[in-house]
């Protein structure tokens, strides 16, 4: 029989499995892009877990951007103290300004637009360009990496291997659903393909993925010696 291409497989598995996560929209609604942005900045260097509370904590004091952007640097701030690197909350609320005085408060809908906000780099304007705005594009974070170097099996290591394993996470993006296609892949790396002991058996994308066939998942992604 014919089999289910990657980017299908992969958008099923997610809509079994995905993680519950106070920043995601319901299934097939669209994110708010607010919430995707207040997440992925906090998610740069902290954890989902301990992002969570901070996150419903901002969420409820400054309902949309334009609130935040009206807020003071000090509030935000003392809203931000536990979470670290505080450059990070001095650009979020730098950023809310610019979208509230420079865009009226609606956050812009293309990866360059993103870019030239304060705090954007190039991976969080594909993570937002992807999830809130339905973009094709593809955000590859830590877990990315690590499930794309596995499924192809990538033997140049890192860091020279990014442009490659970019390449080859795009070809994991389908007709639609971009924003899910990337989740799909963070959710997958965090809960079964893990770094150490992968689940093989519960991945979707098992049958065809190169370094399982060949018995060395744990190798990947390969790293330059120091
Ligand atoms: N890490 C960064 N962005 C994320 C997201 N949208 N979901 C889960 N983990 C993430």
């Amino acid at each position: 029989a014919e089999s289910a291409s990657r980017p299908a497989l992969l958008l099923d598995w997610y809509d079994r499995h995905r993680r519950r996560l106070p920043w995601r929209a319901a299934a097939g609604e669209r994110a708010d892009p607010y919430r995707v942005w207040l997440s992925e900045i906090m998610l740069q260097q902290t954890g989902v877990k301990t992002v969570g509370p901070y996150f419903e904590k901002f969420l409820a004091r400054w309902p949309d951007v334009a609130a935040l952007g009206r807020a003071s640097l000090d509030d935000v701030l003392r809203m931000w103290a536990g979470l670290g690197y505080y450059s990070r909350a001095r650009n979020l609320h730098a950023c809310a300004v610019a979208v509230l005085r420079d865009h009226g408060g609606i956050f812009p809908d293309t990866e360059e637009g993103l870019r030239r906000l304060p705090g954007i780099g190039p991976y969080t304007a594909k993570a937002i360009a992807a999830i809130a705005f339905d973009i094709r594009t593809m955000p590859v974070d830590g877990n990315i990496e690590r499930v794309v170097s596995r499924l192809y099996a990538v033997e140049e290591p890192l860091p020279q291997a990014k442009p490659l394993i970019g390449v080859l996470a795009e070809m994991l993006l389908g007709p639609s659903r971009p924003g899910d296609s990337a989740q799909a892949l963070m959710d997958l790396g965090s809960s079964i393909c893990t770094p150490k002991k992968p689940a093989c058996a519960l991945c979707p994308l098992d049958d065809d993925c190169a370094a399982r066939l060949r018995g060395d998942q744990e190798t990947f992604p390969r790293k330059a010696p120091k």
